[in-house]
């Protein structure tokens, strides 16, 4: 890889950080989500229920451990280490005037010990933990008054961490609002227009979902501009959870939805936060499904002005569309598909393909032509500790081998890749099931599914292999 390749690994707080409740934070959204499983989907409760389990509330507590962790990415060789900053840590109820000192502090500690190592930051600004009291006060991003509660944070961690940070993502996967059942997640809406019906994962409202997603467009384009006044060196980047569609079969009308999907889905909110505009497409089917977006004057001038530096995306599986409805289903990151019978799939039922990354660097850098960064791909498996305490995930240095080379092979294609972080490097929460069972990590940490164990960190079989990965910069995949 080019010499400065980013080699790394990602996390989110609200699925890493735990202290929901210590030192000022106030709760956000995914604090109110329970514990799931593969079969039994996580609740929102508007309330938090005594007895119930919240994943969130103590995750795998970062907060407490960063020290030991950040030295064991360092012991790695990590170049970049991928974390969100909790907005309701800064902001507790996210409307509030003055920031929450110890939150800063806290941030500040991790960065000088990420420094102490040469670590790079890359920090994602807002990683489906949208401060809960937002929800309360305005239903979340359907509200435009969010808009400024999220500059006002980006000011002040901008202006805080200046000097510390120089990567940055506005929004982590803002194309999750094209997909029905995330407007909770994804933007704090819990309530349908008229105030009064509760979101679940069945109860969708496609209207507020999208203008929840054009004031995030805004908001994401205001922070741009600001980051870049406030320091010039700030590379700013969108985030898209990148869904790669394979037509089922050559019937023009599979092609024509799979192009389809990939818009909507995928380049429409680049499309935005990279050129600043609305696509076409956009504007057509948001008017045939009778989507209203409301913009005020200088919406179209913000959006122009505050374009990405770069193009991030995650990437964990390739999905195929038929527009036979009839066809055979499969589950996957945020949207399921139609089996493909040429791949295998992960034990939570994602297809796993290798190449599929090797296409989609070419497609996104084909379209943008600016630097291009993984910033999630991994596996979610279940992980077996031997009785000698050894991990031997096998398994996951296979899926991300198999990954590298495509990643490679990409570059060879003429792609300028940045920098790879895998998710989870550390085990945490999984977003969509609320399991600890679900571990992506080099790193094991001892607690289950219930909450119970000792959060004791030990490196896994993978961990070695990817120093050596990170030591010959990629050359030595063995
Ligand atoms: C991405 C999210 O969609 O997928 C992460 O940005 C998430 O937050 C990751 O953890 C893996 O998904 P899951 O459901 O296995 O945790």
């Amino acid at each position: 890889m080019k010499k400065g390749f980013l080699w790394g690994g990602a996390t989110a707080a609200n699925q890493f950080e735990g202290a929901w409740n210590k030192g000022g934070k106030g709760p956000s959204t995914a604090d109110m989500m329970t514990g799931g499983t593969h079969t039994t989907p996580r609740r929102i409760t508007p309330v938090l229920e005594e007895g119930t389990y919240y994943p969130s509330h103590e995750a795998v507590d970062f907060y407490g451990h960063y020290k030991e962790d950040i030295k064991m990415l360092a012991e790695m060789g990590f170049k970049v280490f991928r974390m969100s900053i909790n907005w309701s840590r800064i902001y507790p109820n996210g409307d509030d005037l003055e920031p929450n000192e110890e939150g800063l502090t806290f941030y500040d500690n991790v960065f000088a010990e990420l420094e102490k190592y040469n670590i790079e930051p890359l920090v994602t600004i807002s990683h489906y933990e949208t401060p809960f009291g937002l929800t309360k006060k305005f239903n979340g991003w359907a509200s435009r008054e969010v808009i400024d509660c999220y500059v006002r944070y980006c000011e002040t961690i901008f202006n805080r961490y200046k000097d510390k940070v120089k990567y940055w993502l506005t929004f982590n996967e803002i194309n999750v609002l094209t997909i029905p059942g995330t407007a909770f997640s994804g933007a704090g809406i819990l309530l349908d227009e008229k105030n009064e019906v509760e979101f679940s994962a069945d109860h969708d409202n496609e209207q507020l979902r999208f203008q929840a997603l054009h004031h995030q467009f805004v908001a994401s384009a205001r922070a741009v501009k600001i980051g870049h006044s406030i320091n010039p060196n700030f590379k700013i980047g969108c985030m898209i959870a990148y869904m790669c569609n394979y037509p089922h079969t050559c019937n023009p009308d599979d092609m024509l939805l799979t192009q389809h999907r990939t818009q909507i889905n995928n380049m429409f909110c680049s499309d935005v936060q990279v050129r600043g505009y609305y696509p076409g497409y956009a504007k057509r089917y948001l008017k045939d499904n009778g989507i209203k977006i409301k913009m005020e004057v200088d919406d179209e001038a913000t959006l122009k002005d505050g374009c990405v530096d770069f193009y991030s995306f995650s990437y964990y599986m390739s999905l195929v569309v038929s527009h036979n409805p009839q066809e055979d289903g499969v589950g996957g990151n945020l949207m399921g598909g139609i089996r493909n019978p040429y791949l295998k799939t992960s034990d939570w039922g994602w297809q796993i393909d290798p190449k599929g990354l090797r296409y989609t660097l070419n497609e996104i850098y084909d379209r943008y032509q600016i630097p291009v960064m993984i910033v999630e791909n991994g596996l979610g498996a279940v992980d077996i500790v031997e009785e000698d305490g050894s991990v031997n995930d096998d398994y996951r240095i296979e899926y991300l081998r198999d990954h590298i080379i495509q990643m490679k092979e990409a570059v060879k294609d003429g792609v300028d890749l940045m920098g790879y972080t895998m998710w989870g490097c550390i085990d945490l929460v999984s977003v969509s099931t609320g399991e600890m069972k679900k571990r992506y990590g080099f790193i094991y940490v001892d607690k289950d599914n219930e909450g119970k164990g000792t959060l004791q960190r030990k490196p896994k079989k993978s961990f070695y292999w990817y120093k050596k990965v990170i030591k010959t910069n990629g050359e030595n995949l063995e």
